[in-house]
């Protein structure tokens, strides 16, 4: 089969070098893809954001799967474009990735359907007295979210009152994240430690990926800013298998249920998001796809032919125990441009990616990188997910694994956290 891949960052690299591994693609296409991914697939010059261009290319190109990799296009309709032509499309539909795009939308389905969550309220901006009486009822930190898309960025952790109130005003009167702001969820503060489960549903049968954890602070012992993701790691003992169990049983299926019953089936990609607290796992957020760094660690964990997974998934027939996983661990240590997550400078050569062992379970995912003539350079904030493939049971040697392929890569101003996966250590 012919198969196009939309988007550009490392999730999309790791999508698009497992579907090559797949005895049934023909075609490989990633649009608009990066410096790594053409080693893999061939590009396409059209933006995630263009859906247009999107389908007329998967239209000229007789494209049999289309994989959507980020969030914006899905939550702008993209399957409900592709499936009114026929054409199968790997993602949830516009009304199912509200649970990403909206999370008044995720919160209030949470409720309807007791999935457990952190306790909230929703206001617009006619109601900013109510939201000020709310956040007086909290006891601090404080956690105010714009409900829409904002780029990872519309998530305030307040440590007082007045800073919560501050962060209602800058979003429902200032708008400093636009239509993104048009109401907020204002919700109290979780305490424990995170980690995701990724799902792969029809809409009915699901299969869980590994657990994996994230590492979203720029500094070593997650300090710092905020980011697109650091590094991840799979299998994360923090999720034992009772604790997935619990969250198969309390989240996954009721969500899945819900909704069937209120006729949005959710297929593609589930991302569950949570926070392992004193009363059990809490969802912090559902997105709409892989996350980024975890595609990175659970997409090789997965045996088999992913295309045909992922195609089963898409048209509805998702067969029970398809999804057979590898009895490994995976940790991936993102390596970004110097000043990252503010400002920095692009164009670095890339040196020593020649000396990765694909034969040794090493792999680099490209972020943002290009080719400038016969050379790499860097393009972006987030470079390269350098990744170690080891044993199950041997995650301290996989975490080494995975520096000793960082030590040999090097670009102007490289800068990479040096802790990735030691919590698991500790749960351990
Ligand atoms: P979200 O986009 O909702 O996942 O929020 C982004 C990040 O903010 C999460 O990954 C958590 O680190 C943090 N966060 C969100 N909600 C809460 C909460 N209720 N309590 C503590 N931390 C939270
Ligand atoms: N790693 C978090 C995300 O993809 O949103």
């Amino acid at each position: 089969m012919n198969v196009l891949v939309i988007g550009s960052g490392g999730r999309e690299h790791a999508i698009v070098w497992k579907l090559r591994q797949s005895p049934s693609v023909d075609k490989l296409y990633c649009a608009p893809g990066n410096g790594g991914i053409a080693g893999q697939a061939e590009l396409a010059p059209v933006l995630a954001d263009d859906l247009d261009g999107l389908l007329r290319f998967a239209r000229s190109r007789k494209i049999d799967l289309t994989v959507v990799g980020p969030e914006q296009p899905l939550v702008a309709g993209i399957v409900d474009r592709f499936e009114a032509e026929g054409m199968p499309v790997f993602g949830p539909t516009q009304a199912a990735a509200r649970l990403e795009g909206s999370k008044v939308f995720a919160k209030e389905f949470m409720k309807r359907h007791g999935i457990p969550t952190a306790r909230y309220r929703s206001f617009d901006a006619g109601q900013r007295e109510q939201a000020r009486k709310f956040v007086a009822e909290l006891i601090p930190p404080t956690v105010v979210k714009a409900d829409g898309l904002a780029a990872g960025k519309g998530v305030l952790i307040c440590a007082s009152r007045e800073e919560a109130n501050r962060a209602v005003d800058e979003i429902l009167k200032e708008r400093v994240f636009g239509e993104a702001g048009n109401q907020v969820v204002i919700e109290e503060y979780l305490e424990g430690e995170e980690a995701s489960l990724l799902v792969l549903t029809d809409g009915t049968a699901f299969a869980s990926l590994p657990p994996a954890q994230d590492h979203k602070r720029v500094l070593d012992g997650d300090g710092g800013k905020n980011t697109g993701g650091m590094g991840a790691y799979a299998p994360a003992p923090v999720v034992s298998r009772k604790i997935q169990a619990h969250v198969e049983k309390n989240v996954v299926m009721p969500l899945l249920a819900g909704m069937r019953e209120e006729r949005m089936p959710y297929r593609g990609c589930l991302y569950v998001g949570l926070m392992m607290t004193e009363r059990g796992p809490q969802v912090l957020e559902f997105n709409c796809r892989f996350g980024d760094p975890e595609a990175q660690v659970t997409i090789p964990l997965i045996d088999g032919d992913l295309a045909h997974i992922l195609l089963s998934v898409a048209s509805g027939r998702l067969e029970k125990d398809a999804v057979k996983l590898h009895p490994a661990a995976a940790v991936c240590v993102v390596m970004a441009s110097g000043g990252y997550p503010d400002r920095y400078e692009t164009g670095k050569v890339i040196r020593g990616l020649d000396a990765v062992d694909p034969e040794k379970g090493e792999v680099v995912f490209h972020a943002g990188t290009r080719l400038q003539g016969e050379q790499l350079v860097t393009s972006g904030g987030r470079v390269l997910g350098v990744t170690a493939i080891g044993y199950a049971n041997d995650l301290a040697g996989t975490i080494d694994a995975a520096y000793r392929i960082v030590h040999r890569i090097a670009f102007d101003g490289a800068y990479y956290r040096s802790d990735i996966g030691k919590k698991a250590l500790r749960t351990a």
